[in-house]
């Protein structure tokens, strides 16, 4: 049964640019990994997604690929790589990488080629179409900024990028370039890779004619084409990042039989913080009852005929516990446990964010837009000021919401750099890594990263928390988030305060007799009809 050992694992995503630098050049390298892998072991997460560390122009820190079958000189070499693998197989961790196989860089050699005319073996890699300058194809707009549609007048033709100019779209319609890409991803199973995170895997059947950007009329196609040559062939574990998924696609992608991916990362409870006719930088509270239907709706149309994966953060995503937790000194360290039980407590595979398991926070509100890096955020920064808006309130919207956020150097010590390098960052360190950082948590019982580390364990010695069924608690209550799981025999009950007032419950109605509470982030219970701010519980049957 040990193909499915990710049902009852918890998977580790590493950021390589801001984990660890061992050259002192302020960038987080392989090396650096390799040198923490006893503290993952700690933690016991049973894989690692490593975002991108291939060779790059790093336009998109590494989701530009200038070679898929080489690492890039600033995090190491293949032979670091290979290091990695076999130094984590020793510490019973997994490596999973980041495919990125809708663009790749445009200083990738097959563009490069493409360039070089219509004949060009290369040029059909890529989407293109003839036209004049100043008439792109269509309007339709890229993540990144501008027109999806770049002129070159060498060729008289555009070509098309949903992304940044740097990232041309990969044309999946052309049978060669998927042959090519199969053999890049079996070169890496070769090598010893155990799964893959498929970055906007649901973009690469687009149309760009009709316009139809995400779920292509052969997305699934292609997808179930992929895994029959490599990932589900090998019996591999496979996440795509689905941000159009709803539980019915959700469903073909994870169907149980292997013939698509083994989860996808769904975005529905994410996109709730936001004007729903606006965009993710138009910020609104998060609508507590609308999240708990999304919760639910997931959690009950995927049991038993699909799987979910379970998440808060990521590269893309602002902290979680200062997004819907509470990150002051008071409220941080509670609020940022009730949210990992909340999470931790559900069926499908949860997904840590290095930094997540000690409470990192978001980059504290700045003075100007020159704190932040990220190729999306300066693009909201211009989107933003077109639109009329004020220094002040872009810069409130870009500290909630950017993906700088989740970049800064983790906080290993209160040393100089947080630990992180002896030189100077890439990112800034943020200043509280004073108090938060993993040298004052590791061996503290108290502390956000033991209360993860229980969790993960919890999960491991409990089969309902793997595939018990889900029944939302109290769903009309506004402050409290409470559900329970159910197996032939146990029974699982989670309640949580959201928020940073007392509630008083009544705990007989909600926890079976007979239960025994197994974690909570709350060291003495006072009364059992009392939650105070932000408190969680989590009682076993
Ligand atoms: C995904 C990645 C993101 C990247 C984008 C383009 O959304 O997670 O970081 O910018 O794809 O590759
Ligand atoms: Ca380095």
């Amino acid at each position: 049964m040990d193909n499915k050992w990710w049902k009852k694992s918890v998977i580790y995503q590493i950021y390589p640019k801001t984990f660890q630098d061992t050259n002192g050049d302020g960038i987080g390298d392989i090396p650096g990994i390799i040198a923490h892998l006893d503290y993952l072991e700690e933690l016991g997460i049973d894989a690692i997604w490593l975002s991108p560390v291939y060779c790059s122009p790093q336009e998109d820190n590494g989701y530009d690929i200038s070679d898929y079958q080489d690492i890039d000189p600033i995090f190491g070499s293949l032979n670091d790589m290979d290091r990695l693998i076999a130094e984590a197989k020793k510490h019973h961790i997994r490596i999973i990488m980041d495919l990125v196989l809708n663009h790749t860089s445009d200083e990738h050699f097959w563009f490069q080629e493409a360039l070089k005319g219509k004949d060009n073996p290369y040029h059909d890699y890529y989407v293109w179409r003839d036209g004049v300058e100043g008439c792109p194809p269509n309007d339709l707009t890229a993540s990144f900024g501008g027109s999806i549609w770049q002129w070159v007048p060498e060729l008289g033709q555009y070509y098309m990028h949903q992304f940044s100019t740097k990232q041309p779209d990969l044309n999946w319609s052309n049978p060669k370039l998927r042959q090519a890409l199969y053999d890049m991803i079996n070169w890496w199973i070769d090598r010893g890779i155990e799964g893959f995170r498929l970055d906007v895997i649901d973009h690469v059947g687009k149309v760009p004619d009709e316009k139809i950007m995400v779920n292509g009329p052969k997305l699934h196609d292609y997808i179930r084409e992929m895994s029959a040559s490599t990932f589900g062939k090998a019996g591999l574990v496979s996440v795509g990042e689905t941000w159009s998924a709803t539980p019915e696609t959700a469903l073909l992608y994870s169907n149980p039989d292997g013939s698509e991916m083994s989860m996808v990362f769904q975005f529905e409870h994410i996109c709730l913080d936001q004007d729903p006719d606006g965009t993710k930088w138009d910020l609104r509270p998060l609508p507590l009852l609308q999240f708990k239907e999304v919760m639910n709706k997931w959690q009950t149309e995927l049991h038993g005929k699909g799987w979910n994966s379970l998440f808060w953060d990521n590269h893309d995503l602002p902290r979680i516990v200062s997004r819907w937790g509470n990150d002051s000194e008071e409220y941080r360290e509670v609020s940022a446990k009730m949210l990992a039980t909340l999470l931790h407590g559900m069926e499908g595979t949860p997904y840590v964010y290095q930094g997540e398991e000690l409470g990192m926070t978001n980059i504290p509100l700045p003075s100007s837009i020159d704190a932040y890096k990220d190729v999306e955020t300066m693009h909201a920064y211009r989107v933003l000021k077109a639109r009329g808006w004020s220094e002040e309130k872009i810069l409130q919207s870009l500290c909630a919401k950017c993906r700088d956020n989740a970049r800064t150097p983790m906080q290993w010590n209160d040393g100089p750099q947080a630990g992180f390098t002896t030189g100077t960052p890439w990112m800034p360190v943020i200043p509280n890594y004073t108090t938060i950082n993993a040298a004052s948590q590791v061996h503290d019982e108290d502390s956000v990263f033991s209360y993860y580390k229980k969790l993960i364990h919890l999960r491991k010695e409990t089969p309902v928390i793997v595939d018990g069924a889900f029944e939302m608690l109290l769903p009309e209550d506004e402050e409290i988030f409470a559900y329970r799981r159910t197996d032939d025999s146990q029974t699982l009950t989670v309640i949580c305060n959201f928020y940073g007032n007392e509630r008083r419950i009544d705990a007989d109605s909600l926890v079976p007799k007979g239960s025994r509470l197994l974690l909570s982030n709350y060291k003495d219970m006072e009364e059992a009809d009392l939650l105070r701010p932000y408190e969680a519980r989590m009682y076993l049957k």
